[in-house]
């Protein structure tokens, strides 16, 4: 079984910050939302994966993933138009050849790993499983109906009247066939080929296409609120204390990391936390739910629920909360007056 991971398509919630950056490369708990995803994979025994990139943000992907040795993978890189989800299975059709494929999207993490799924995909001879998962607000989401069995009998994108609350998370496991109703489907109103329609279209063939419902969190961080909230579950998931850095009449309270070359100076770190290489925290409280990205420096400030990323400056900001903040950028407070100066990019958010 081969995989093929998502991390392609256009970004265009997460501007600006998916101008430089894949948004599958945005880190929570300073760590490459991607590399979760193929952490996941590793574990489920793939060995090959095809990662579908987009022209803007390809190579950025293949620096961070490279030769795929990190997560024991042998890679080939895909690009693509983002021309909807099974555009990217259709581009992808001559990689894939006759296997069987897990199909990941680069921005979903799950806390659940896919042997399940594997073990059941294979042990039935399914031609699709796809993962569901209940979700509050149905109108949100790709919902499915299933029979008793299990089956699914109808695929339905955003309904507007209620038809049920499980959602399609962004997990799908496909034989070959996934090729012949890829064939026989047209681009929607958005123009892009879409992978409800393929699967309805599998269902509309008489292939044997079932569901699993996922028993553990699953979050799609497509846009900025969603990657906080991805943060504060993964730091709370995964992070101990373990504080190799230097700290100065500070304190460090719960689960917090500390990298290396990391200096805490007079300043409170509140877990779950994680602080990057060589930062410096200076007279400052952070979190908690909050990751500093490598070389960043926060002097006289308070930092909570934030993802702050690598060479950041945060300088006499007295609450800076629920923010996302990019590469390189500086926030700093206005000394002399208490006018708002702002050098931001195109499609900023700012609230003051
Ligand atoms: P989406 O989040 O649905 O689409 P998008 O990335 O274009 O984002 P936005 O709506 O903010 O413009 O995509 C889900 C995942 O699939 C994501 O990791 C990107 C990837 N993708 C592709 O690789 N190719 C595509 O053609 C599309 C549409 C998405």
């Amino acid at each position: 079984m081969k995989a093929l991971v998502l991390s392609g398509g256009k970004g265009t919630r997460l501007r600006p910050l998916t101008f430089t950056c894949a948004k599958q490369l945005i880190p929570v708990a300073n760590k490459p939302i991607l590399g979760y995803v193929l952490d996941q994979v590793t574990s489920a025994s793939i060995k090959t994966a095809g990662i579908i990139t987009a022209p803007e943000t390809g190579q950025h992907v293949k620096d961070y993933v490279d030769d795929g040795s990190n997560w024991n993978l042998k890679v080939k890189y895909i690009p693509q138009e983002p021309l909807g989800l099974a555009h990217a299975v259709k581009t992808a059709k001559r990689f894939l050849g006759q296997d069987s494929f897990v199909m990941c999207l680069g921005d979903n993490v799950t806390g659940q790993g896919l042997n399940p799924f594997v073990k059941k995909f294979k042990n039935e001879k399914l031609d699709a499983l796809i993962i569901l998962k209940e979700v509050e607000k149905p109108s949100a989401f790709g919902i499915a109906q299933l029979d008793k069995e299990g089956n699914i009998t109808r695929l339905v994108e955003k309904p507007k009247t209620p038809m049920g609350n499980l959602a399609i998370i962004g997990t799908y496991l496909f034989s070959n066939k996934v090729h012949q109703a890829i064939e026989q489907i047209k681009p929607s109103w958005r123009g892009e080929l879409e992978i409800t329609d393929a699967i309805q279209e599998m269902i509309n063939m008489g292939f044997s296409v079932k569901a699993e419902l996922l028993d553990s969190w699953w979050l799609d961080t497509g846009k900025k609120d969603d990657i906080l909230t991805a943060n504060a579950r993964i730091l709370d998931e995964y992070i101990q204390l373990d504080v190799k850095g230097t700290l100065t009449c500070s304190i460090v309270d719960g689960r917090v990391k500390v990298e290396p070359s990391a200096k805490i100076i007079n300043s409170t770190i509140r877990g779950p936390c994680v602080i990057g290489k060589n930062v410096v925290i200076e007279n400052s409280f952070v979190g908690p739910y909050t990751s500093i990205g490598d070389n960043s420096y926060i002097v006289n400030s308070n930092v909570e629920y934030s993802v702050i990323q690598d060479n950041v400056t945060v300088k006499d900001i007295e609450r800076l909360e629920d923010s996302l903040v990019g590469k390189n950028a500086k926030v700093t407070r206005n000394q002399r007056n208490r006018t708002t100066k702002v050098n931001m990019g195109d499609y900023s958010e700012i609230e003051v």
